[in-house]
């Protein structure tokens, strides 16, 4: 039986258009859920849209709309922007949906029949943008900002659902010793666990001054807080409150990524309400972190938001997905910068993989027919590609595992720069002048449609269009298959097809 994997993204606001944030994290799940799929598991693959709260709701106000005309509007540029990207969901949620409401409802239920939610009055501050309660030490870090970078805030006194977040520091520590692989990076995870060990104070889980949400059950008036309603979304998609099913082949969750921003929602309050609830905890929450654009925070203010459609237009949506993940450590902070964005395309796309693929591919079409040829005995230097292959291999499978795509990347495009290197000392063109090196010039050629053809596994997960272009011009099934890893599959007398260069060159004025 195959094992299962469920890895998610954050349901992303639908209050704003998506940017390159949003398609950050879900381009890292997407390469992690085909990685999984192609290495023999069954993938569930979420990602979707949190459209309840009161920023949601304001946000609809001040442009004259209901908020579900807001969030149906918004929605399909979400949805619009993974089929672009290419990206492999196996279902998209939007909170508004009732399968979501009943699943809110349920876990709601769970919790206060285990005794973990009390009614009490909240008094204290709102922080719109981040929809989170905050206390007045962090509204004075707050006024200090220039007054454009202020979040809105809100004074409420009201009645209020509380949850016993109180009661779950001593657990929630044991389970981050118990399980280091809950919280990753490391660093990450020291952060989570000095703030729990500050102390916890119990949640505020209703509000009742305004209305765009999940109402209370059985009680008028109070809607769910918004983040105890989007973490349920987790468990909706599953079939929640039916324990069968996906529920049961995919819960608990393997992977939720996140922003590092939102870590301490996934990493304090999710596994309390879920321990509340006696479900489960995710395997691990992985929090990556924030690009800057061209030195500069990010900001509408600022006018410098990157649009994913805008550059899936002029470089389409491969060299996106390959700058995001090969560019920074998944983790870190970095910078996104068009020169450094046409540097690494012309560097290592262009010049690096295209160029392999068109210059053997052509060759091949030149000096044998377009055919790929019976190879004689292999020397020492393909045995040699032959064995780095492997090893790449492997360390680009653990590397994944880690998530660590830029190293992947970097590695394969060290093999990559190994068989341009073999090209270059073989010198094929030599070889196809003389007729008694015909034999030679058939093992290098077929030792290139074979590099050729591992290249595209590897780069699968996180080029899969290229993959597929690259399996089509070797004459392969544009599927990757599995089970044919090693290296050696290449079949002699398969017709390949140089066609159309894998990628081209930016030309920018300044270069
Ligand atoms: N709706 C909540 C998540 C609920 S999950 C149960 C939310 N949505 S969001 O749309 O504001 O943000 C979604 C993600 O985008 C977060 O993971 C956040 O870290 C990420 N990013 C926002 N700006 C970013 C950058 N500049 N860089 C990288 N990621 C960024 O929070």
């Amino acid at each position: 039986m195959k094992k299962q994997f469920y890895v998610t993204t954050p349901i992303y606001y639908v209050n704003d258009v998506p940017h390159i944030g949003h398609a950050y994290t879900t381009i890292a799940a997407d390469t992690i859920a085909r990685y999984k799929a192609a290495s023999g598991h069954e993938v569930y693959f979420l990602t979707g849209t949190d459209e309840h709260g009161r920023k949601i709701e304001q946000t609809a106000q001040t442009g004259g709309e209901t908020p579900i005309e807001l969030a149906d509007r918004v929605v399909v540029k979400f949805q619009d922007l993974w089929k672009v990207l290419g990206i492999s969901n196996t279902d998209f949620i939007r909170t508004t949906e009732s399968r979501h409401h009943e699943a809110v409802s349920e876990i709601w239920r769970l919790v206060e029949k285990n005794g973990d939610i009390y009614l009490d009055e909240y008094e204290g501050w709102y922080d719109v943008r981040n929809e989170a309660f905050i206390t007045e030490t962090q509204v004075e870090e707050i006024m200090k900002l220039p007054e454009k970078n202020r979040p809105r805030l809100e004074k409420i006194k009201e009645e209020s659902y509380f949850f016993r977040l109180s009661e779950y520091q001593e657990p929630l520590l044991r389970h981050y010793s118990e399980h280091p692989e809950f919280i990753k990076p490391d660093y990450r995870r020291n952060e989570v666990v000095s703030f729990v060990e500050g102390g916890l104070r119990d949640l505020s889980v209703s509000r009742t001054n305004f209305s765009w949400g999940i109402p209370v059950p059985d009680s008028e008036g109070h809607v769910v807080y918004v983040w105890f309603d989007a973490l349920t979304n987790y468990l909706t998609s599953l079939g929640f409150p039916r324990k069968t099913g996906d529920f049961e082949a995919f819960w608990p969750a393997d992977i939720h990524l996140v922003g590092k921003d939102i870590l301490r929602f996934h990493a304090v309050y999710w596994p309390a309400f879920l321990m509340s609830a006696g479900l489960p905890l995710p395997k691990t929450v992985f929090a990556h972190g924030w690009w800057t654009v061209e030195g500069e925070k990010m900001s509408k203010s600022l006018g410098n938001v990157v649009d994913p459609y805008q550059v899936v237009e002029e470089f389409g949506s491969e060299i996106f997905r390959y700058f995001l993940l090969r560019e920074i450590p998944f983790g870190q902070d970095g910078d996104y910068s068009r020169k450094s964005l046409v540097s690494r395309v012309n560097g290592e796309l262009v010049n690096g993989l295209g160029n392999l693929v068109s210059r053997s591919l052509g060759m091949i079409e030149r000096y044998l027919g377009g055919v790929v040829p019976e190879p004689a005995e292999l020397s020492e230097s393909e045995e040699k590609i032959g064995d780095f292959y492997r090893e790449t291999a492997q360390q680009v499978r653990s590397d994944l595992e880690e998530l660590a795509f830029n190293r992947a990347l970097s590695r394969i495009w060290e093999f990559i720069a190994l068989v341009n290197r073999y090209v270059d000392n073989t010198a094929p063109w030599k070889l196809a002048k003389q007729e008694e090196q015909r034999e030679r010039l058939k093992v290098v050629l077929w030792t290139l449609a074979e590099s050729i053809r591992v290249i595209s596994l590897l780069i699968y997960p996180f080029l899969p269009e290229t993959a597929r272009k690259m399996r089509e011009k070797i004459g392969l099934p544009t599927e990757v298959d599995a089970e044919d890893t090693d290296w050696g599959g290449t079949k002699p007398r398969t017709a390949i097809k140089k066609g159309e260069n894998l990628f081209s060159r930016i030309t920018d004025k300044d270069e």
